[in-house]
C-alpha cells in the first residue's frame, strides 16, 4: 500500500469473536488494521483482545478511556501488553488524565523496549449538537470546543486526535502535527446508516485525514476484501 495516502482500519463492531476473526483473516493484505471497540471489549473481554493480535494486523484499541487519573494510568498501561498501534482516550477527562495516560505508555514501552502506542484524544462526539454541549453547561460552539481540547491533548503529549471528517481542514490548519483519525466515511453511492455527516474516502483525504476509520461499508459488504480493496483504489485515484 502506498505510504502516502491515508490508512484504512476496518472497525470491527461485533460481539461475536468468531465473527471478528474470520472478518480479520479475510481483511488481512487489504487493509491496514483492525479497529476494536466497546461492543467487541465488552462481550469478550482481554482474551478476544488476545486472539486478534494473532491475526497480525495492527489493533486500534477504541475504548475511550476516562475515569480519575490513577485507573487511566493502569488501564493504558494493560492495554499496552497487546501492542496496540492506537488507543484513545477522552480528552474531557483533563489534563491530569492525559498525563497519566501519557506516562503509562511511555513507561510501558521504555519497560518493554517497544513504540510506544500512538495516544488519540476523543474531543466531542460526532453524536452531539451544539445544544447538547449547553446541556451539560458547555458554553463554547462544538468547533472552538473541538480546537480548545485538541490543543490541550497536544499539550499533554497526546500523538493525534479522532475527529469528524468535517473537523479535519480546521485542525490541520491549527494543530497541524496531529494525527489525524477519521471516522464517518462512505464510499459514493453506499448506505449512510447512522452516521450524521460523512465524506467519501477521498474527499476526506483530500482534508488531511491520515487514517480513515471504515465499518459497515466494509464488514457488511458481500464481499469484505473487494468493498476493501475498492476503497483503497478509490484513494489512489486522482
Ligand atoms: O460502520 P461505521 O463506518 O459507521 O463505523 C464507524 C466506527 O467509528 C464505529 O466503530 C464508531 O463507533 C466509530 N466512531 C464514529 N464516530 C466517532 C467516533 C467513533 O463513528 N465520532
Amino acid at each position: 500500500m502506498q505510504t502516502d495516502l491515508p490508512k484504512i482500519f476496518c472497525a470491527i463492531d461485533t460481539p461475536d469473536l468468531n465473527r471478528a476473526k474470520d472478518l480479520g483473516k479475510i481483511l488481512k493484505g487489504h487493509v491496514d488494521g483492525l479497529k476494536l471497540g466497546l461492543e467487541f471489549f465488552s462481550s469478550v473481554g482481554f482474551d478476544g483482545l488476545n486472539e486478534m493480535t494473532e491475526i497480525g494486523l495492527p489493533l486500534f484499541i477504541d475504548l475511550k478511556l476516562h475515569d480519575i487519573p490513577n485507573t487511566v494510568y493502569h488501564t493504558v498501561k494493560a492495554l499496552c501488553r497487546f501492542n496496540p498501534h492506537m488507543l484513545t482516550i477522552h480528552t474531557q477527562g483533563g489534563p491530569a488524565m492525559l498525563n497519566a495516560a501519557n506516562d503509562a505508555s511511555l513507561e510501558y514501552s521504555h519497560e518493554k523496549g517497544i513504540q510506544r502506542p500512538l495516544l488519540l484524544g476523543v474531543t466531542i462526539l460526532t453524536s452531539l449538537v451544539d445544544q447538547d454541549l449547553k446541556a451539560v453547561g458547555v458554553e463554547n460552539s462544538i468547533s472552538d470546543q473541538v480546537q480548545k481540547l485538541g490543543r490541550l491533548a497536544l499539550n499533554c503529549g497526546f500523538d493525534g486526535l479522532v475527529c469528524s471528517p468535517h473537523e479535519v481542514k480546521a485542525l490541520r490548519k491549527n494543530l497541524s502535527s496531529m494525527y489525524l483519525v477519521v471516522p464517518g466515511i462512505r464510499p459514493e453511492g453506499s448506505a449512510v446508516d447512522d452516521q450524521k455527516r460523512v465524506m467519501t474516502p477521498k474527499e476526506a483525504k483530500d482534508a488531511g485525514a491520515d487514517t480513515l476509520v471504515i465499518g459497515r461499508p466494509i464488514t457488511g459488504a458481500q464481499d469484505p476484501a473487494a468493498a476493501a480493496q475498492a476503497i483503497a483504489q478509490s484513494l489512489a485515484e486522482h
